[in-house]
């Protein structure tokens, strides 16, 4: 049975309140952008992407950290200034590119203290 367009690619993200959404992203979108499109809570993206404001902090699975690409040092030092660790679970959802990895994951919204 197909699961559908194989360019889309389903998972789940907690919003800043708990709650569950299952949402539909195609490959080459961002966590970030994803969530903006869905409403997710908790996620503003306010720098548009580009790795400066720390609005769109997601923690992810360690299994699920495993199977994505490393962050950059630019990601580290901005979690670093927010105040946490990619050793930890904690990503920015604008450095991380939509996979077919991500398929049936649940992903974190973070907080910013
Ligand atoms: S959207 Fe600003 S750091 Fe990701």
């Amino acid at each position: 049975m197909s699961n559908g367009d194989a360019s889309s690619i389903r998972f789940c993200y907690i919003d800043i309140e708990g709650v569950s959404h299952q949402v539909t992203a195609t490959a080459g979108d961002t966590l970030m952008s994803v969530a903006k499109n869905h409403l997710i809570r908790g996620i503003d993206g306010d720098c548009g992407g580009s790795c400066a404001c720390g609005t769109c902090h997601v923690v992810l699975t360690q299994a699920l950290q495993q199977r994505l690409p490393l962050h950059d040092e630019a990601e580290a030092d901005l979690l670093a200034f927010i105040g946490y660790s990619p050793a930890q679970g904690h990503r920015l959802g604008c450095q991380i590119t939509v996979t077919p990895d991500l398929e049936g994951s649940v992903i974190t919204v973070g907080t910013i203290d």
